[in-house]
């Protein structure tokens, strides 16, 4: 990243704040190790920064990938963790959107808004930002945070709005959203799989329903979770422990397959069960991160006039997102199955791990 630097004596500094403070942060350590210590507040470093002190933060699926040592991206000593709302504490002079005490939504995703990529509004793929929270730069599982292009980066909090709710807006929204349901171009009527049913394949089910799609069939080895995915709407549920979900799937849809198969799981097993459920015509998204190499099967797929897609969650999406549940019509807030206060992560993590005993969705880590 190079982003500017400026003299200290030119941010708008709260009066009575120290610059030395120190913060509890949860710090990714060695692979298979991680714990709370003592870090330096963060002060800002560049003019388009705003520090901002988290109300909420929560722990996604790629934490845990990160702490198994599966992200060659995000080194030892990092602070973890890309969701969270707050109050900006203080911004660089070039910040014009928030001020101190402003409550925020943090994107997972930082922006700058001009260069190549966000102009396209491929804000993942930023040549100054992109998912850098919590993997390239240290991440808002902590006291305090530094948001790079804060302007473009962080949200304002509708009045009144439920923050836990809002925390959910952060990534698992516009991911399953962005990546499964537009990539997907699902529309009224059509038939969509999801594969998956973890908090991704879930916010793709939540928001997919937009476009009243006629049938959404939920997979899943879990059937907590494809209890939960039938109270959010799905219209099936396969557990596919037996081996028998393509089966089961075919004769649901007619031998027809589907319109659009979302892969929300990441592993080559349900990406070739997309390849296999996938109707002529129709189109697979892939939402799940792959860290293996996966067999395309064009031996099948040559004649069948599909589409593949991949995205990394741009959060393109948030000001929709946003509008959609000022109005009531999304409650993010399902996803959330555990609170902890922040002096209790390590306890938050240990359910989050074991969602299959837990039953555990979405955690929500207050300050
Ligand atoms: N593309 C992006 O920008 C982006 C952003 C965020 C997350 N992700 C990825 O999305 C994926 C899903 O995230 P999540 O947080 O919901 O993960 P998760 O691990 O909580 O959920 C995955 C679900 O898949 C189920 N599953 C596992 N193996 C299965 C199998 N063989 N058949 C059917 N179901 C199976 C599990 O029971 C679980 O419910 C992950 O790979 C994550 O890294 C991608
Ligand atoms: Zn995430
Ligand atoms: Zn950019």
């Amino acid at each position: 990243m190079t982003l500017m630097t400026m003299p200290k004596a030119a941010t708008q500094d709260r009066p009575g704040k120290s610059e030395t403070q120190t913060m509890k942060a949860l710090v990714y350590q060695a692979v298979g190790k991680k714990a709370v210590e003592n870090r330096p507040k963060p002060e800002i470093a560049a003019t388009t920064d705003a520090i901002v002190k988290i109300v909420k933060t929560t722990i996604c699926g790629t934490d845990l990938h990160i702490v198994k040592g599966d992200l060659a991206s995000c080194k030892p000593g990092r602070i973890l963790g890309h969701e969270g709302v707050g109050i900006v504490d203080k911004v660089g002079p070039a910040v014009t959107a928030f001020k101190a005490g402003d409550r925020v939504l943090i994107s997972c995703v930082s922006a700058c808004g001009k260069c190549v990529y966000c102009r396209k509004q491929m804000y993942s793929h930023c040549t100054t930002g992109g998912w850098i929270l919590g993997n390239t730069i240290d991440g808002t599982q902590a006291e305090f945070v530094r948001i790079p292009h804060a302007d473009n980066s962080l949200y304002p909090i509708p009045a009144g709005a439920d923050e836990d709710a809002l925390v959910m807006l952060s990534d698992i929204l516009p991911t399953g959203f962005e990546c499964g349901v537009l990539n997907g171009k699902v529309e009224p009527g059509c038939t969509v799989a999801i594969v998956g049913s973890g908090p991704i394949g879930l916010a793709a089910l939540l928001t997919a329903q937009f476009y009243s799609p006629g049938e959404i069939i939920m997979i899943d080895l879990d059937d907590n979770r494809l209890a939960v995915a039938k109270r959010f709407g799905a219209t099936a549920t396969i557990n596919s422990t037996d081996g028998e979900a393509v089966a089961k799937l075919m004769k649901m849809t007619g031998d027809r397959g589907v319109d659009t198969a979302i892969e929300a799981v990441g592993i080559p097993a349900t990406f070739e069960m997309c390849e296999q459920i996938v109707a002529a015509g129709g189109t697979i998204a892939n939402i799940g991160v792959h860290g293996k190499q996966v067999a395309l099967h064009l031996e099948r797929l040559w004649d069948r006039n599909i589409d593949i897609t991949t995205r990394l969650v741009d959060t393109a999406s948030t000001p929709m997102l946003l509008n959609i549940f000022k109005s009531g019509k999304i409650d993010p807030k399902l996803l959330i199955t555990h609170h902890f206060k922040f002096d209790k992560i390590m306890d938050a993590y240990e359910t989050f791990g074991h969602a299959a005993d837990t039953k555990a969705l979405k955690v929500i880590i207050e300050a």
